[in-house]
Parts: structure tokens; sequence; C-alpha cells
């Protein structure tokens, strides 16, 4: 074990008490660490499991203080706490991932333009400042092309899709300037790799994931990929060139296009556990949560042992809400709800995971379907 391994009885800090700090407080407890969490949110979802809560701002200096003296490490499960928070936190407790990684993924420039460092493929893009820089992006992406905010976006909020000129005349005046312009990718599938560092240089990967969306949002995710092999290597070599040389201590979610010639396109980068590998929490003897928590306490990082293959699905909004009786009586499917109060369309409540023999995964156009009929009233299926 390493002679900075956190010791048992610890307490880690984790900013933000959503779905992810809620689990990655699960695996914490489960380590025998204590977890304390900042939420700027009321009756947050980690509030459920997790011994200590503060609620306070993220960017109130008297809070960040009061909890990085409270605590032994600081983690993340929301990303988006300003550069001057970031600073304050890790002058007063160790910071994991560090400030730089975070600074990198909040805003998809400096993202895009790390990645290109690192020669790491991407889609074609270009900074869009203000309304000026605009006219000339059609010119060098040609349409369709997508515009995005460079900070704050999540679940497809915040990005526009630009067909033609008229569209493009239509709403120049009125888009949330800075953008980023990146070309539309024609993609045959998206994938996404979950890669942990510890701060002793341990990596793992997760298998490779593929992920459907649906209105932006996820909705189903499928371990692993249905990709040839070769292919999920490159995947996970490129995450774990990622890692490296982000200098990552935790864990990454590395998201990437398939693009129709076959080749690999990295879309963005997330330094905290991540919706895509959620299917761990059933199909592998360490998920997602504890490999997280583990990097973070510098444990070692042993081989996740995918035991199972797995779809996740996502329980959206109060459609997916509907499908939790039909979830709790199936057999062979494992409910996780987040214990939100609010159910708003749109908003994560919770997941679902069906697990399969290795190699059983469903064929390329059946998953989706016998999936949803798994979940489908029985006298409807
Ligand atoms: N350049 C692109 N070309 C085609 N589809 C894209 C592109 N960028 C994003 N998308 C689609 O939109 C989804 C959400 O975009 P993403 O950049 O991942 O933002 P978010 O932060 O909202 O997850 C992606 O998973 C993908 O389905
Ligand atoms: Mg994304």
């Amino acid at each position: 074990m390493s002679q900075t391994a956190l010791p048992t009885g610890a307490t880690i800090g984790i900013i933000g008490g959503g779905q992810l700090g809620r689990m990655s407080a699960v695996a914490a407890s489960r380590l025998g660490y204590q977890v304390h969490i900042l939420s700027a949110e009321i009756d947050p979802p980690a509030h459920d499991t997790a011994r200590h809560v503060t609620i306070g701002a993220y960017d109130d200096e008297a809070v960040l203080r009061q909890f990085a003296e409270s605590v032994d490490v600081i983690t993340f499960e929301f990303e988006n706490i300003s550069s001057d928070g970031l600073e304050l936190l890790a002058s007063l407790c160790p910071v994991h991932p560090a400030g730089r990684v975070l600074a990198i993924s909040q805003d998809r420039i400096l993202e895009k333009s790390f990645l290109g460092e690192q020669d790491i493929p991407v889609a074609p893009w270009v900074s869009v400042p203000d309304e000026v820089s605009l006219s000339s992006v059609a010119s060098e992406l040609g349409y369709p092309f997508l515009l995005k905010t460079t900070r704050f976006g999540y679940d497809g909020k915040g990005q526009f899709r630009i067909t033609d000129a008229e569209t493009l005349d239509a709403l120049a005046s009125t888009l949330p300037y800075p953008l980023i312009a990146e070309g539309f990718v024609d993609f045959e599938r998206e994938l996404s790799v979950m890669v942990a560092r510890s701060a002793s240089g341990a990596v793992r990967c997760f298998s490779v994931t593929e992920n459907q969306h649906r209105d932006g949002i996820l909705d189903i995710s499928l371990a692993p990929a249905r990709i040839p092999v070769a292919l999920a290597a490159e995947a996970e070599a490129l995450a774990l060139r990622i890692a490296e040389a982000i200098g990552l201590v935790g864990i990454l979610g590395v998201e990437m296009f398939v693009s129709a010639k076959g080749t690999l396109l990295v879309n963005e980068i997330a330094p905290r556990p991540h919706n895509s590998g959620h299917w761990t929490m059933d199909a592998c003897l360490i998920d997602q949560f504890e490999m997280h928590i583990r990097a973070v306490a510098d444990l070692p990082l042993p081989d996740p042992f995918r035991h199972s293959d797995a779809v996740m699905k996502n329980l959206i909004g109060p459609e997916g809400m509907a499908l939790c009786d039909t979830v709790l009586e199936q057999p062979g499917l494992a409910l996780h709800l987040y214990g939100k109060s609010e159910c708003r369309p749109g908003r994560k409540m919770g997941h679902v995971n069906a697990l399969f023999p290795l190699g059983a995964l469903p064929g390329p156009y059946g998953v989706a379907a016998r999936f949803d009929s798994a979940l489908k009233a029985p006298q409807e299926a």
C-alpha cells in the first residue's frame, strides 16, 4: 500500500451533491471513509448517503475555507467551480483531480486546444467569441455545424445545430457568446471510456462503452461496445494518453465518436464519475465510484473485473419514473434511484442495469428494443 494512502476513517470532501456524489459517497463509506458533501442545492441527492453535508455557494470563500478545513482530501462530482475557488481549496487541502484538470474540462475551447496539443483527434472546430466571428464559420467548417456554449453545457443544453445560412442569420443576434463551433460529425456510434489514475500513477480502464442519446441526454449505455477489438484497444489507448497528459488523479470519462470512416474522434472529457459508467455498478466487482474513491485515496487500483455484459437505461423525468414498478418486478434488472424529490421532464431520476452473460449482449439492432421490452409492463410485453 502506498505511504500516502488515505487512512481508514478519514474524511473525503466531495464538491457537489447530485447523484454522482450520492453514489461516490456509498463507495467511500464501503471503504471505511466518511464523506462530507458541499452542495449549493438544498436537500441534495447525496444527503441520504453522506455523514456531513454543508449547503453553501461554491464561490463563497468562507464556505470553501470551512469545508476544506473539515476534510482530509477533496474531490468533485460537479466540475464548474471557479478557478479562485479551486485555488483556495488547494491551498488548504489536497484536491484531486487538480484545478488544472477541471479548468481544462470546464471550457470547451481549452479542452479542444489541450486535446489538439496532445495530437488527440477531435472534430474540426473554431472559436466564436462574438457575433462578428460567426460570419466565417460556415466557410471554415461547412454546413451543418454545431454551436455550443464554451462553459456550463450538459445533457445537450447550450447547443445549436446550424444547417444553413438562413438558420444562422435568424439566430446570430440571440446567441449566448462566447461559443465554440464544431463540424457536425456524422458518427457511426458514440463511445466512452472511464479511466482512473491514482496519485501513485496506477491506471485502469473500464470496458469501452457504447452510448445512445435521446434529445441530447444519455438514454442507453451498452458494455462492452459492439466494436472490433482493435478499435476498443485504440479507444482505451486514447483515454490512457489523456489521463497521463492531463495528470489525472481520480476518474475521467472520455466521450468519443466513431466516424463514418471508422476512426475515433474525442468529443469531450469529464474528470469525475460519468453517467455512461453506471453499468459498472452491477457488472463489475469494482465499480466506477469505488475506482474513483480508490484513486483519490491513493489505494491500489485493481482490475475492475467485468463479470457480465450490461445495458444501462436512464430513468428520465416522469416517463422514466413510471417504469419503476415494472423494473422492481422484473428479474435480472437492478434499480438505482437518486432520491430526488422533484421529478421534472428531462431530469435524471435514476437508472436501471440489465446484466447478460459475457458475450451475450443482444445483437446490433435488437438491444434497445429488447431492453425496452424488458421494461414494458407485462400486459404490453
Ligand atoms: N460535433 C458533433 N457532431 C455530432 N454530434 C455531436 C457533436 N457534438 C455533440 N454531439 C451530440 O450531442 C451530444 C451532447 O454533446 P456534448 O458535446 O457531449 O455536450 P454535453 O456536455 O451536453 O454532453 C453528444 O453526445 C452527441 O450525441
Ligand atoms: Mg457529453
